[in-house]
């Protein structure tokens, strides 16, 4: 990785001019099989920058995990910056969201005066605090459906997303394919120093783009930073799975040990 970032060429990436920086949001896209992607400074930029660009209106609100990161770990910046408001919906133990309290908090009766408005619903997969515990298809599925019976788009903090289709057996579109955005993080289990890809369409990344700088995520050569990261998503796969094979012959280890 350092040595890819001896040699990684750069340009102007606050002007689009920075080919190593276009290499690899082409291929975050390719991964996500979504239309386009953005490089940002870390996880939690990404998120929030995902908030800002499907909630436009302020009073718009979102519903979450109550265990969820971007609940929990993110300082509440989606009200604090953005103006949006964090309706916590139950997370169950396996880190899915309870369908039922989600469909019940959705608020879609404007222009009543009464209520924020639902525009979003966040998932987590894999999930951090439910000890990476992975979302089946199925429920990905289902929380489509109820989005779109309600008109409501679907932000996926896929911070270890590469995790969660490893160990489904899936490419990580197949589970990308029921939201309308995904951030995936280099710098956790893929191992890159910095960095996070969010994807979505053509529009939402050209809006991301302009959030990012606002938010002082504009960066100029930064080729630096994608050339780890082109090689931490070349050796993805290979290096989750081995890290699950030791999870796994760690968790057996320890059960028998406990045993
Ligand atoms: C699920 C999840 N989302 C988002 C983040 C935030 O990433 P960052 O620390 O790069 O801001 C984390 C960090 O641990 C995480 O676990």
């Amino acid at each position: 990785m350092r040595r890819a970032m001896a040699e990684a060429e750069v340009g102007d990436d606050v002007y689009g001019e920075d080919p190593t920086m276009n290499q690899i949001q082409r291929q975050a896209a390719q991964l996500f099989g979504m239309q386009d992607a953005l490089f940002m400074c870390t996880g939690t930029m990404a998120n929030l920058t995902a908030v800002m660009s499907h909630c436009r209106r302020r009073g718009a609100e979102v519903l979450l995990g109550d265990e969820s990161h971007m609940y929990i770990y993110e300082q509440g910046n989606m009200a604090q910056v953005a103006g949006v408001f964090p309706r916590p919906v139950r997370t169950l133990k396996d880190g899915r969201l309870d369908l039922e309290d989600l469909e019940s908090k959705i608020q879609h009766w404007y222009p009543d005066v009464h209520f924020a408005q639902t525009q979003l619903i966040c998932l987590e997969n894999s999930h951090n605090r439910m000890g990476g515990r992975v979302l089946p298809i199925s429920y990905m599925k289902e929380v489509r459906d109820i989005a779109d019976r309600y008109g409501l788009k679907i932000h996926l903090d896929g911070a270890r997303l590469i995790n969660a289709a490893v160990s489904l057996g899936v490419e990580p579109a197949e589970i990308v394919k029921y939201c309308d955005s995904v951030s995936l993080c280099l710098s956790k289990g893929l191992g890159a120093p910095v960095g996070s890809l969010l994807g979505g369409t053509a529009e939402f990344v050209a809006d991301a783009r302009r959030i990012r700088k606002m938010l002082g995520g504009g960066m100029r050569q930064a080729g630096v930073m994608a050339a780890p990261g082109l090689v931490a998503l070349k050796h993805a796969r290979e290096n989750l799975t081995l890290d699950h094979q030791n999870a796994k012959t760690f968790a057996k280890g320890k059960s028998a040990d406990a045993g």
